[in-house]
Order: structure tokens, then C-alpha cells, then sequence
């Protein structure tokens, strides 16, 4: 059974109805099943985080339908959607989204407060187990206007892990980490997903770090252009993505 299915998910921004190739997003259908990592790739400008914001609940599509978990989001109220969210996703912005009033441990384990079987012992054990393994648990305190780009993007990994969500939709999520950290997440992305079976889509620009999923769709002016799949190594996917890449064409440093 598909964990997610988005069928025919057009995006025209401004309430326009008009069909045409400067659409965000052109019809994209998708399936993904449980246990599935997945990363999105395309060049800037393609529909990646529109896809990913219609996929989360966070944005609504023009037409088309996404089920998850056999649920059909689309027909969700935007408080049924906070709900389902709070319990099922996990979700990494392209631009954090840390509340600025709170410390990076607040903002961390402000999910768990909006549930009502919080524990608060496994929540401060959770939060600095995650803390500690993204090497910022010194940075706890601090506010997100006094830490690193790279700091705020790894505070907003454990806000949207500290759940053990069964989805995680992360977009760019090592784009703000140099390649040490980045390779840390992944391997922390690669764990999660081999032993707590959990769903992976992943929005990157980053080659290396699309290596570690075992799929990667590839869009481009918001249609669906090719996928792979990881059959071989990583260091031949890699590979095998940068050729895919060169012939979607961009500049390399936009993808
Ligand atoms: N709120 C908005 N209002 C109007 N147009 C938008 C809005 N957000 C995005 N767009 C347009 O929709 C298209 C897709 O944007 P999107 O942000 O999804 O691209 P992306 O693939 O995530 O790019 P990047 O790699 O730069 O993050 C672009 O042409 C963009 O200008
Ligand atoms: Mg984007």
C-alpha cells in the first residue's frame, strides 16, 4: 500500500485559473510507499517546495489529490491538517521556521508540547540525544538570531525528528551544512529510515546527498522529468544522478 499518492497536482499561484507552462506545477502524480527515501531534484525555480508545501498540508494545490495514510488531505479543515501533521509528519523548511523568542531547545521540543501524552523525562532524553548527535547541544540555549545558518537548520532537523515521525518531508535540509554535518544527517536519515522503517522525501540540490536515498525524482518547469533508483553503490548513483542532472540542464549551480 502507497503511504502517499498525489495524483495530477497542479499549482497556478495568484488564483488564476489558467492552465499554461508557467505553472508552479503541471500535473505531477506520485506515489510513494511505506518505508520509501525518496529525494527531489530540479533546478531552482522548477515547483520543488511547492510540491513539498502541497504534499505537508502547509499549501493547497490548484487540482489534484493527495491521500496519506489512505487519507484524502485535501478535503482536511486547517485544523484537521495541524492534527494530522502534529502526528504523522515531520517537517524540515527551507527556511527553518524557528520561532525567534525561543531557544533552539524550546523550539526543539515545542512539538511534544502540543501532544497529550508528553513525557517530559523521554522528551529532555530525546532532545539531547538529538542535540548531541548534530553537534549543537552547547548551542541549546541560544537564541536563533545568535547561532549559524547551519545551527538554526540542524535545531530545525530535531524539532522535526524529536516525534519519530512516520513521514518526513525535508526540503534543502543539508543546504546550510558543510560537508561534515551533511554527511551526518544523511547517515542519520539513512538510520532512521533502515531501522524505524521511517518514510523519507527530500528535497536537494546536493548530489552526494540524493546518493543515500534509493530513489530520486527529478522535476523540471513543475512536471515530472525522470526518476532512478538506487540499485548499485552510492558512489555509482552519485554518478548516475550527475548525468542526470546535465541532461535536465541548469546550470550546475542552480540545481
Ligand atoms: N508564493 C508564490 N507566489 C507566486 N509565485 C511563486 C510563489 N512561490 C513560488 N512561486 C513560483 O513558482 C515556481 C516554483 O517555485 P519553487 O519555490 O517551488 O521552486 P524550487 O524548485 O523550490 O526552487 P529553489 O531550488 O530555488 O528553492 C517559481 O517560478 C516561483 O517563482
Ligand atoms: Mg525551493
Amino acid at each position: 500500500m502507497y503511504i502517499l499518492q498525489a495524483e495530477n497536482i497542479t499549482k497556478v499561484y495568484g488564483g488564476k485559473f489558467e492552465i499554461n507552462s508557467n505553472n508552479a506545477l503541471n500535473g505531477i502524480t506520485l506515489n510513494i510507499e511505506e518505508g520509501e527515501f525518496t529525494a527531489i531534484m530540479g533546478p531552482s525555480g522548477s515547483g520543488k517546495t511547492t510540491l513539498l508545501n502541497i504534499l505537508s498540508g502547509i499549501d493547497e494545490p490548484t487540482l489534484g489529490k493527495i491521500k496519506i495514510m489512505g487519507r484524502d488531505i485535501t478535503n482536511f479543515t486547517r485544523d484537521d491538517m495541524a492534527i494530522f501533521r502534529r502526528d504523522n509528519l515531520g517537517i524540515i523548511s527551507q527556511d527553518f521556521d524557528l520561532l525567534d523568542d525561543l531557544t533552539l531547545e524550546e523550539n526543539a521540543i515545542l512539538p511534544l508540547f502540543m501532544r497529550d501524552d508528553v513525557d517530559e523525562e523521554g522528551m529532555s532524553d530525546k532532545v539531547k540525544e538529538l542535540f548531541q548527535f548534530f553537534n549543537i547541544w552547547e548551542q541549546k540555549d541560544k537564541y536563533p538570531y545568535n547561532v549559524s545558518g547551519g545551527q538554526q537548520q540542524r535545531a530545525a532537523a530535531c524539532r522535526a525528528l524529536i516525534t519519530n515521525p512516520k513521514i518526513i518531508m525535508a526540503d534543502e535540509p543539508t543546504g546550510n551544512l558543510d560537508s561534515k554535518a551533511s554527511t551526518k544527517f544523511m547517515k542519520y536519515m539513512q538510520m532512521i529510515n533502515e531501522n524505524k522503517n521511517s518514510t523519507i522525501i527530500m528535497v536537494t540540490h546536493d548530489s552526494y546527498a540524493a546518493s543515500f536515498c534509493k530513489r530520486v525524482l527529478f522535476i523540471k518547469d513543475g512536471k515530472m522529468y525522470t526518476e532512478i533508483y538506487r540499485k548499485e553503490g552510492k558512489k555509482d548513483f552519485f554518478n548516475r544522478i550527475l548525468d542526470c542532472l546535465a541532461i535536465i540542464g541548469g546550470e550546475a549551480d542552480e540545481i
